[in-house]
């Protein structure tokens, strides 16, 4: 299973949407998908219809991770839409947070988890929080790069380019480095997705998007526009593919799948396959 954490310790950029978009892209293509909510805010369980009231601990994410839960995984999984699922979060996560500090281990939690569902999907994405606390080293931890075991992964970060974009980027380049060097995991960044893009407004937009083109190693794999398909999706509980597929936006992301997984350009869509 190829694990992708969407992780950007800056708010609102848009890790939910990509995270969300590009599962439902990666659906469209036949691929068994499963999504982490890894943000005790819980946007995106909300965004797709979950309700956190019918999660009763400890039978949730939390609970599981702090080993107060020993029933069955596939209790926590919902389905989605065709090939996607969902592990969804609860405010149990909000305690995770503080009771992870003091766990031995805390940053291969999650990486153990996924361990034991890799037979079960393709591709899992986790929805990181805006923070880089325990939550999301463990969500960087269970994205590393692996010759060999269940789950290899990579690191997208979503990004808006704007100026402050530089410093959290060398933030978060820096905490990785520190997880690489700390704990000798291989950690990778597949590259940014530039999201909210528009060149109509004004230089600092456009001379920041061309920093961040020009950084080596970290490629912009995609950049999003800012459209109403977007939000009226999100509204209406499913993706940009659920709700507009044949919208730009949902194109955008068909794109952006095929950029981190590059043999789906000759794949058939499910929907053809099937
Ligand atoms: N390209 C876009 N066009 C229009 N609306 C968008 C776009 N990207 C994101 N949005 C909207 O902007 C809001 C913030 O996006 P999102 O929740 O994905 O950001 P985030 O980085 O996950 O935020 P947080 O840091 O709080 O987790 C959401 O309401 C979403 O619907
Ligand atoms: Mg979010």
């Amino acid at each position: 299973m190829h694990v992708i954490a969407v992780a950007n310790q800056k708010g609102g950029v848009g890790k939910t949407t990509t995270t969300i978009n590009l599962a439902a892209a990666l659906a469209w293509y036949g691929r068994r998908v499963l999504i982490i909510d890894f943000d005790p805010q819980g946007h995106l369980s909300e965004s797709q219809g979950f309700d956190e009231d019918e999660l009763t601990s400890p039978a949730t994410l939390a609970g599981l991770l702090l080993g107060q839960f020993e029933g069955r995984l596939d209790t926590l999984i919902r389905q989605a839409a065709d090939n996607l699922w969902i592990i969804p979060t609860n405010e149990d996560m909000f305690l995770l947070e503080s009771q992870l500090y003091s766990k031995a281990g805390r940053e291969y939690l999650l990486s153990r988890l996924l361990d034991a569902l890799a037979p079960a999907f393709d591709v899992c994405l986790i929805d990181c929080p805006p923070s880089l606390t325990a939550l999301t080293d463990a969500a960087l931890v269970a994205s590393q790069v692996r010759s060999e075991g269940p789950t290899s992964g990579r690191i997208l970060v979503p990004v808006q380019s704007e100026h402050s974009t530089k410093r959290a980027l060398r933030l978060l380049f820096k905490q990785i480095m520190t997880i690489r060097n700390a704990l000798r995991v291989g950690l990778e960044v597949a590259g940014l997705v530039v999201n909210f893009y528009d060149n109509r407004k004004g230089k600092i937009v456009t001379t920041t998007y061309q920093a961040l083109q020009s950084i080596e190693g970290v490629p912009v794999l995609a950049t999003i526009g800012d459209r109403k398909e977007m939000r009226e999706a999100w509204a209406n509980q499913t993706s940009v593919d659920g709700y507009a597929p044949d919208s730009e936006a949902a194109r955008w992301y068909r794109e952006l799948a095929c950029e981190l997984f590059p043999e789906l350009k000759n794949t058939e869509p499910a929907e053809v396959a099937s």
